[in-house]
C-alpha cells in the first residue's frame, strides 16, 4: 500500500530542487495522499493553533479542509528517563532501533508542552517519542519509507502533535518555510543508519548478510551501491574508500574490485566482502570490509554533504535560545559538526590578507558542548552501538 504512495513524483528525496511544485503543494499532497495515510489529515491540527510558531498557516491554507482540533494531545504515560523502547512489545511492535544518548538529548532540548521540535532522522521514532511524551510537538523527517511506516504505528496516539514527512533533511528549509513555520525550540539529527536498516538483509547495508548490494536509505534514489562498485573508475573507488572510510588499503582494494568485476559483475554484499577480505589483513575483531562498507554507504547516500547542508541552514530555523543537537557515529561526521559549530559561533573572522579581523556574518550560535558527549559505560553495555556516538549541542544566540 505504501510503496505506491512513496514512489510518487512528490517524493522529494531524490532532488527536491527539481520538483516543480511548491513545497506547500508537496506537503498538501503528501498529507492528502501519502503521509496522510500514515498520520491522517488530523495529523496537523496544531497548524494555525499556535500563531507564534505557525504564523499564517491555517489548515485551510494547506488545503486540508475540515481539521479536527483535539487539544493538547493524547499523551501517554511517561517512560522513566532513558528507558525508551520499553512498551514496544505491549504495542505489538517489533524492535526497530534503540535511541542513543537519549537522556543527554532530552537534557539538551528540554522538551515541554507547547515547544516545537524538528527531528530530521525519525528512524524508529525513539527520540521523537520521548519528546512527545514530555508534551512537545514534533515535525519529523526520514528518507526511508520503512522508518516512516514503523513510526506511524508507534506514534499514532500523538497524531495531534506530530507529523512526519518523507524527505532528506538537507532540504528541510523549503518544506518548513512553505508550511509557514517560523522557528523551532530545538532541532535534532541522529545521523547514519538505524539498527533496522543494518539488520534487514534485503537492504544490503551489512557484509554479514547475503543481499543485493543496495545501501540506499531512500529506495527511490537512482544509484545502488552495486552501480557504483561496477562502474566507478579505480581511482574514484580508492578515493571513496580512503576519504569516507579512512581505509588504509584503499588502493589495493579498489584494484581488486576492478579486476574482479571484469570477469563477473559484483551484485551482492558477500561477493564484495569476500573480494575485500582476500586483499585486506584482518585487523582485530573487525571484519576487513567494515570500512569499505561504511565508505560506500556514505557515498551512496551523500551523507556528508547532507550534514553540511543541514548545518548551514538549521541555525536560521532556531528560535532565540533554541538548541541544535547533532549525534554522529564516526570522526568524519563529528569533525564536520565541530568545525561547523566553530564557524557559526565565531564573532570575528580573520585572514592574513585583511588588515584587521572582520565581524562574522554567520555568527548565530553559542557552543554548549566544547567536547562531544559520549555514552556512559552503562549505556554501551545495553547498546554497544552507542560506543561510537558523539553528541554536540549549540544554542541560537538571543539576538
Ligand atoms: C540512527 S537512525 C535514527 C534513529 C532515531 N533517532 C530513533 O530514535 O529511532 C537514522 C535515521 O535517519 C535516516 N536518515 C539518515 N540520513 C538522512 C537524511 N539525510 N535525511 C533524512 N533521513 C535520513 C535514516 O534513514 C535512519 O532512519
Amino acid at each position: 500500500m505504501h510503496s505506491a504512495v512513496f514512489a510518487s513524483p512528490y517524493s522529494f528525496t531524490a532532488d527536491f530542487r527539481v520538483v516543480k511544485e511548491s513545497a506547500l503543494e508537496v506537503i498538501k499532497k503528501a498529507m492528502l495522499g501519502g503521509v496522510s495515510e500514515l498520520f491522517q489529515v488530523g495529523g496537523w491540527p496544531w497548524f494555525g493553533a499556535d500563531a507564534d510558531a505557525m504564523d499564517g498557516c491555517a489548515p485551510s491554507r494547506l488545503g486540508l479542509g475540515e481539521v479536527r482540533f483535539s487539544g493538547s494531545g493524547s499523551g501517554g504515560p511517561l517512560l522513566p528517563d532513558g528507558a525508551d523502547g520499553v512498551g514496544l512489545g505491549q504495542r505489538n511492535l517489533p524492535f526497530y532501533h534503540l535511541p542513543v544518548l537519549l537522556a543527554e538529548t532530552l537534557e539538551a532540548l528540554q522538551p515541554a508542552p507547547g515547544k516545537l521540535f524538528f527531528d530530521g532522522t525519525l528512524g524508529g521514532g525513539g527520540h521523537t517519542e520521548a519528546l512527545l511524551q514530555r508534551g512537545a510537538r514534533v515535525v519529523a523527517m526520514d528518507q526511508d519509507q520503512q522508518a516512516l511506516a514503523y513510526a506511524k504505528e508507534r506514534l499514532k496516539s500523538y497524531s495531534d502533535r506530530f507529523c512526519a514527512l518523507r524527505g532528506n533533511f538537507r532540504y528541510f528549509p523549503q518544506i518548513v518555510e512553505e508550511a509557514g513555520l517560523s522557528g523551532f525550540d530545538g532541532m535534532l539529527v541522529d545521523i547514519g543508519v538505524s539498527s533496522h536498516q543494518l539488520d534487514d538483509a534485503t537492504r544490503g547495508f551489512s557484509f554479514n548478510k547475503e543481499a543485493p548490494l543496495d545501501m540506499r536509505m531512500n529506495t527511490d534514489a537512482d544509484q545502488r551501491a552495486s552501480d557504483l562498485i561496477n562502474t566507478a573508475a579505480e581511482q574514484e573507488l580508492a578515493r571513496i574508500f580512503f576519504e569516507y572510510g579512512e581505509e588504509p588499503n584503499a588502493r589495493r582494494i579498489a584494484r581488486a574490485i576492478v579486476k574482479a568485476r571484469a570477469s563477473r559483475l559484483i551484485q551482492t554484499t558477500t561477493q564484495l566482502a569476500d573480494i575485500v577480505a582476500a586483499v585486506s589483513p584482518k585487523r582485530g575483531k573487525r571484519h576487513p570490509a567494515t570500512l569499505v562498507f561504511q565508505a560506500l554507504r556514505i557515498a551512496i547516500n551523500d551523507e556528508l554533504a547532507a550534514l553540511r547542508d543541514f548545518l548551514a541552514a538549521a541555525p536560521q530555523w532556531l528560535k532565540p535560545g533554541g538548541r541544535l543537537v547533532v549525534i554522529t557515529f564516526h570522526s568524519l561526521e563529528d569533525r564536520i559538526v565541530k568545525q561547523g559549530f566553530a564557524h557559526l559561533s565565531m564573532p570575528e573572522l580573520d585572514r592574513p590578507e585583511w588588515p584587521a579581523p572582520r565581524p562574522n556574518p554567520d555568527c548565530v550560535l553559542k557552543v554548549i558542548t566544547r567536547k562531544p558527549i559520549e555514552a556512559s559505560q552503562g549505556e554501551i553495555e545495553i547498546n554497544p552501538r552507542a560506543r561510537s556516538a558523539r553528541l554536540r549541542v549549540a544554542e541560537r544566540l538571543l539576538s
